[in-house]
C-alpha cells in the first residue's frame, strides 16, 4: 500500500499537508485490507503513517511540572502500604492461622464454641481479603511487575490483556532494545505513557491495530504507540484535552525526553517519545 499525496505541501504543515489519500485503509475497506499475518499487519500500520505531522496541540492552559513529584509520592505511598499495612496483615494472618490450628480439635468439649471458631474463620478470610486489596492498590499505584519483571515484560503483559479484552483491535509490540539498556528513570515514564496511549486508543480510536514499538538508536531510546483509527485534528483538540495527553507530555519532559503527538482525522494517532541516552538529567 502506498500513501499518495493529493495536494502539495503547504506552509502550514498539519493543514493541507495532511490531505493524503488513504483510501486503501478507509473504514469501509479496512477489514478487507487487514493483512493476514502479524508481520503484514505491522508493516501495514506503519506504512500508512504520515512522517511529519507536527504537534499542533495547544497545551498553554495546563499547569506545569507536577508529574515527577506525583510519581515519587506514589512510589512512597506504595512502599509504605506494602511494607507497613501489608506486613501487619501478613503477621495477623499467621497468628489467626495458629489459633485456628490450635482450636481445630477442641471445638465443643474444651470450651471453644463453634461461634468462636466461625468468627476466627471469618477473621481469617477478611484478613486475606485485605491482603489482596493492599496488593491491588500497590500495583495500581506503582505496578509491581515493573520492578519484578521489567518494563518490556510489563508492556507485553498489558498489551496481551487488552488484546484479550477486546476482539475489536489487536495490539502488537516490537522491541529492538534490551531491558538492561533502559535507564531506570525512564521505565515508569515509558510504562505510564504506553498505558495512557493504550487507554486512549481503546476509548477513542476505533482502531483495528495498535502497535507499541520501543527501540534504541545510538543516542536515544525511541518509543512509539500508533493506531490506525479515526484520529483527530490536533488544532481542534484543545477543548477536549484531558489529563492524559498533557501528563504524558509532562512525564516525558520530566526526564528531558521529547514527546510528539502525530494525529490527523481518519489517519490514526501516533504518540512518539525520544529519550536521550547520553545524559540522563532529571528536571528539578
Ligand atoms: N488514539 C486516539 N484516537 C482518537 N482520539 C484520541 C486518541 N487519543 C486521544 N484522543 C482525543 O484526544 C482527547 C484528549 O485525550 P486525553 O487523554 O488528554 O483526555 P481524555 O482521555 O479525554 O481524559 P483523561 O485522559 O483525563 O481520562 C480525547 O478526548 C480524544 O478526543
Ligand atoms: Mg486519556
Amino acid at each position: 500500500m502506498t500513501l499518495v499525496k493529493e495536494k502539495n505541501d503547504l506552509d502550514l504543515v498539519g493543514q493541507s499537508l495532511l490531505t493524503l489519500s488513504v483510501s486503501a485503509i478507509s473504514p469501509k475497506t479496512k477489514s478487507a485490507n487487514t493483512a493476514k499475518t502479524i508481520k503484514d499487519k505491522m508493516s501495514l500500520i506503519e506504512s500508512r503513517f504520515v512522517p511529519a505531522i507536527p504537534d499542533l496541540i495547544d497545551y498553554s492552559d495546563f499547569p506545569s511540572n507536577r508529574i515527577n513529584a506525583d510519581e515519587e509520592e506514589k512510589k512512597r505511598i506504595s512502599r509504605e502500604l506494602h511494607d507497613g499495612v501489608g506486613q501487619l496483615l501478613t503477621s495477623m494472618n499467621l497468628h489467626i492461622q495458629r489459633c485456628l490450628d490450635g482450636c481445630d480439635d477442641q471445638v465443643g468439649d474444651k470450651g471453644v464454641s463453634e461461634d468462636h471458631m466461625d468468627s476466627l474463620q471469618a477473621l481469617s478470610s477478611m484478613v486475606k481479603q485485605a491482603m489482596n486489596e493492599v496488593r491491588t492498590i500497590c500495583s495500581s499505584i506503582r505496578p509491581a511487575i515493573l520492578d519484578d519483571l521489567g518494563v518490556l515484560a510489563a508492556i507485553t503483559w498489558q498489551c496481551r490483556q487488552i488484546s484479550r479484552l477486546s476482539s475489536k483491535f489487536e495490539v502488537f509490540t516490537e522491541f529492538n532494545i534490551d531491558e538492561a539498556n533502559i535507564p531506570e528513570e525512564y521505565k515508569s515514564v515509558i510504562y505510564r505513557i504506553v498505558q495512557e496511549s493504550l487507554n486512549n486508543a481503546m476509548k477513542y480510536s476505533q482502531a483495528n491495530l495498535v502497535k507499541v514499538k520501543l527501540s534504541r538508536t545510538r543516542d536515544t531510546i525511541e518509543l512509539s504507540i500508533l493506531d490506525d483509527g479515526i484520529g483527530f485534528d490536533p488544532s481542534e483538540i484543545k477543548g477536549r484535552l484531558g489529563i492524559g495527553l498533557m501528563s504524558m507530555r509532562e512525564r516525558a519532559s520530566s526526564v528531558n525526553a521529547a514527546l510528539q503527538v502525530k494525529a490527523a482525522v481518519d489517519q490514526g494517532v501516533e504518540i512518539s517519545v525520544s529519550f536521550p541516552l547520553k545524559k540522563v538529567a532529571l528536571n528539578g
